[in-house]
């Protein structure tokens, strides 16, 4: 059971959205997933399953930060305006589903490998899926349901816009400090 009190503790940024039914929304949707997960604490779940060392949690909060600031430069320099609520429930749902995506290997606690559903299905769509069943905007669901490379059509929205650039930061630069192609070079092929 991940209470409300866990996901606050780890995810604060959650605490900005200023619509309440959303920000209960945004906890429920945590609660869904990690409810059909494998995972004894949210800290242990992984972001991607080829560096165990880099939980799911960290790299929620780091795009989630580095969304809110590329919106705070472009609202003043472009005089853009952000619906702030809406980028926080992206970026802080869009990789929810990476909770049943990913599982230990069997006898490992350092290894990773995809869940039979993470084989199968789409990311992102199950966490579309979830937001969209919390009752969550549209422009919301869209965003995370097309944000994997798989899919092909651009982000609907300037929310979607800044999430998919601040996504993309934070998994370069875990790649880079890994040694890894970066997704911008792999982004080529599709
Ligand atoms: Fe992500």
């Amino acid at each position: 059971m991940l209470n409300k009190k866990r996901i606050l503790e780890v995810l604060p940024e959650i605490r900005k959205i200023r619509n309440k039914e959303w920000q209960k929304a945004a906890i429920a949707v945590w609660q869904k997933a990690f409810e059909r997960s494998c995972w004894k604490d949210i800290m242990d779940a992984p972001n991607m399953t080829i560096f165990g060392d880099d939980p799911l949690i960290r790299h929620t909060r780091a795009v989630t930060a580095i969304a809110g600031h590329i919106a705070d430069i472009e609202e003043a320099s472009q005089g853009i305006k952000v619906d702030r609520d809406k980028l926080l429930l992206i970026t802080l749902l869009h990789d929810v589903d990476k909770l049943t995506e990913n599982e230990p290997v069997p006898g490992s606690c350092t290894d990773f490998q995809k869940t039979e559903s993470g084989r199968y299905i789409p990311h992102g769509f199950l966490g579309a899926f979830y937001c969209r069943e919390a009752g969550l905007p549209d422009d919301v669901v869209e965003a995370i349901s097309s944000h994997s490379f798989m899919v092909k059509y651009p982000a609907p929205s300037i929310e979607g816009v800044i999430f998919n650039l601040a996504d993309l930061a934070d998994a370069d630069i875990v790649m880079y400090r890994h040694g890894a192609k970066l997704f911008q070079e792999r982004l080529k092929n599709y």
